[in-house]
């Protein structure tokens, strides 16, 4: 309820400034803004956190947070299978900004072993990773980062805190691309970060340094979108779930990479750090990258288009889209092939999902 009017929706304080401010908590939106604050509240319920700060995306909040957190001379450990904006930031920008940055191939073993080989400042995990859906034991790594003394951060936009909460596991803070499951609906771009106060609150002083803030109509969106967060997840998992296995059995399917999937090479750290798989799969189709994107071209329900996390299917090709900036070499190292195809499944019906796949497949000789 908002507390100055009593409206039982939050209001959008569409507003630049405030009336009067010397000495109050609103002066101006870059730096606080009550919409956003509402929306700060919530990721800190539903991780169950410290502290909570909102960003104008994703990229925000991930970008924000390690500037915050990092010097130069300081060391970071990330993997290299994730987003590749993400891979980009770390690699190319962090480092000619003095960070070391040094990056694990997939697979939750190698970055617990990187891990332990020396003393990392930050460590930034996807999990689930995107594109192949690898998942990492945030519970061991959490371990092997406290004896370090490292400052351990997951990116958790796949998994959602329906699915994993890692602060929970061990994690010091999780960011999420709120543009994504959380907004659910293909209509905002925004950023969210929760975790300790000690780390939250220098995030924060960045934040309004930096001004990736968030704006009140994109929170009051992203608001909106959290109430529907745990049925649509409820939905999204099952639909996957069922799509993943369909899929396997498909004969113009070489491969699928599910979480959910017993031929998973991640499936037992899934079952033990996931509560649901999530809603995104990828899968190769026979053939190369013609193939692939005559598969994306053919389907009529299912929309090609590069983002993920709504309540509409959308499927996209890696390759060529989200990780178009990987060199030809980091992309065979992480796995990402010319006929992979990436798939976010949304709320639509499973059989009428199904039925638009097995239509764009059948047209491959
Ligand atoms: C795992 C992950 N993290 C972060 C981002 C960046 O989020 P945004 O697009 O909101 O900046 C993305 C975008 O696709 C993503 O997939």
């Amino acid at each position: 309820m908002d507390e100055a009017t009593g409206a039982i929706t939050t209001p959008i304080y569409q507003t630049t400034a405030y009336h009067y401010p010397e000495g109050e908590k609103y002066r101006y939106s870059r730096e606080a803004n009550p919409t956003v604050l509402e929306l700060t509240k919530k990721i800190v319920e539903l991780e169950n956190a410290e502290m909570g700060v909102a960003f104008s995306s994703g990229m925000g909040a991930i970008s924000t947070s390690a500037l915050a957190l990092l010097k130069p001379g300081n060391s970071v450990l990330v993997h290299r299978d994730m987003f590749g904006r993400s891979y980009r930031f770390f690699t190319d920008y962090l480092k000619n900004w003095g960070v070391n940055v040094d990056a694990s191939n997939p697979g939750s073993d190698n970055i617990i072993e990187k891990a332990k080989s020396k003393r990392y400042d930050v460590i930034f995990v996807e999990n689930i990773t995107n594109p192949l859906l690898r998942v990492v034991d945030i519970t061991e790594l959490s371990k092997v980062a406290k004896e370090r003394g490292s400052i351990l951060i997951v990116d958790a936009t796949f998994s959602t805190p329906i699915n994993q909460k890692p602060l929970e596991l061990g994690a010091d803070i999780v960011v999420h691309s709120a543009s994504k499951f959380l907004a659910g609906h293909n209509d905002v771009i925004a950023g969210l970060a929760a975790g300790y106060g000690k780390y939250l609150n220098v995030i924060d002083q960045m934040r309004r340094t930096l001004g990736t803030s968030l704006d009140a109509h994109a929170a009051y969106l992203t608001l909106r979108g959290i109430k529907t967060l745990k049925i649509r997840m409820d939905v999204i998992n099952r639909n996957a779930e069922q799509i993943a296995e369909f899929l396997e059995g498909h004969p113009k399917v070489v491969k699928v990479y599910y979480p959910g999937l017993k031929s998973h090479v991640d499936y037992e750290i899934a079952r033990k750090v996931l509560k649901g798989f999530g809603g995104v799969l990828s899968f190769e189709v026979n053939g190369g990258q013609e193939s692939a994107l005559k598969v994306m071209k053919s389907l009529k329900l299912i929309i090609p288009a590069q983002t993920l996390g709504g309540v509409n299917s959308v499927i996209s090709h890696p390759a060529t889209m989200s990780h178009r900036t990987l060199s030809l070499e980091e992309r065979k190292i992480v796995g990402i092939t010319d006929s992979l195809l990436r798939l976010s499944v949304g709320i639509e019906d499973v059989n009428d999902l199904i039925e638009d796949l097995d239509r764009a497949l059948c047209t491959l000789y």
